[in-house]
């Protein structure tokens, strides 16, 4: 980990400032995973590091969204639930009971599959959370809608349109209006679950270009069913198989020399 670039971009910045520095920004411990009976995660270790893009790649079904919806909470929402182990955001359990749910998913931004916006106007998309808080000053909501729309790099195409439905927008154009949102709070991590399965190449592209752009500030998980686009885009890669991780490298390393026999398996399409 490049503590000496961490290290840099927090000086340069001064949203960054009052942030740590960190070496490892998510550390999963032993994590195991159940709901009800069904185990779907086992013995998961990993560190993911912070302001680069991890990938996880591998057969449907074999947890990569199950260990993404762990590190907001989000597999709360459903009954029955159970795990084992311990995930660590900057040194500190997600778990811990101080820990206030609402303001762990607040810093941490999810993008999911199909883009989900709102019945309501680009800019009400924006800064519906902000409302919902209390925050109804114009000229912060303004700064709020400019500021997420240049970072989803859609602000030249939504900029005269700001107060048209949302639903009006194109498949592409959604979806980054939903990264628009998952920024607007300005999170520390942003979590992506296969979001251009729906999009078509043109518009993936501007979404991978955007990851590019995004990771100078955030730390992005992305899950993909993509190899192309884990190459393209990931610095570190995740490769879990029947709900473990089987390997956990730099994307260059597991796509050109993997370690493990399953890895290279999957990568050469030999199943999955
Ligand atoms: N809400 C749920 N209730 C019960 N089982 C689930 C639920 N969500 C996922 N699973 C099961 O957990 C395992 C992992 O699923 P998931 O994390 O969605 O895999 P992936 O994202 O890699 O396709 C699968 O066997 C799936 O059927
Ligand atoms: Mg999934």
């Amino acid at each position: 980990m490049d503590q000496s670039n961490t290290a840099s971009v927090s000086s340069s910045n001064s949203v960054s400032e009052s942030i740590p520095p960190r070496a490892d920004f998510f550390k999963v411990c032993d994590f195991n995973f159940y709901y009800g009976k069904k185990q779907a995660l086992y013995h998961v270790n990993m560190e993911i590091p912070a302001r680069q893009v991890t990938a996880f790649i591998g057969p449907s079904g074999c947890g990569k969204s199950t260990l993404l919806r762990n590190f907001n909470r989000m597999n709360e929402l459903i009954d029955g639930i159970r795990h084992e182990g311990d995930i660590l955001l900057n040194g500190r359990s997600i778990f811990d009971k101080t820990i206030e749910v609402i303001a762990l998913r607040r810093s941490i931004g999810m993008v999911f599959q199909k883009s989900n916006p709102f019945p309501k106007s680009i800019y009400e998309n924006i800064v519906y959370s902000m409302r919902i808080a209390g925050v109804n000053t114009k000229s912060v909501l303004d700064e709020t809608v400019e500021r997420s729309l240049r970072g989803a790099a859609l602000w030249d195409e939504a900029k005269d349109r700001l107060h048209d439905s949302a639903l009006g927008l194109s498949g592409g154009q959604m979806q980054r209006l939903c990264i628009a949102r998952a920024i607007a709070n300005r999170p520390e991590v942003l979590l992506m679950d296969e979001p251009c399965s729906a999009l078509d190449p043109i518009a993936t592209a501007k979404v991978e270009d955007l990851i590019h752009e995004l990771k100078k500030e955030f730390t992005i998980v992305i899950v993909t069913h993509n190899m192309q686009q884990a190459t393209r885009c990931s610095d570190k890669t995740a490769f879990f198989y029947l709900g473990k991780l089987i390997e956990f490298d730099v994307t260059q390393k597991i796509f050109s020399n993997p370690a493990e026999k399953q890895t290279e398996d999957y990568i050469t399409g030999r199943f999955g």
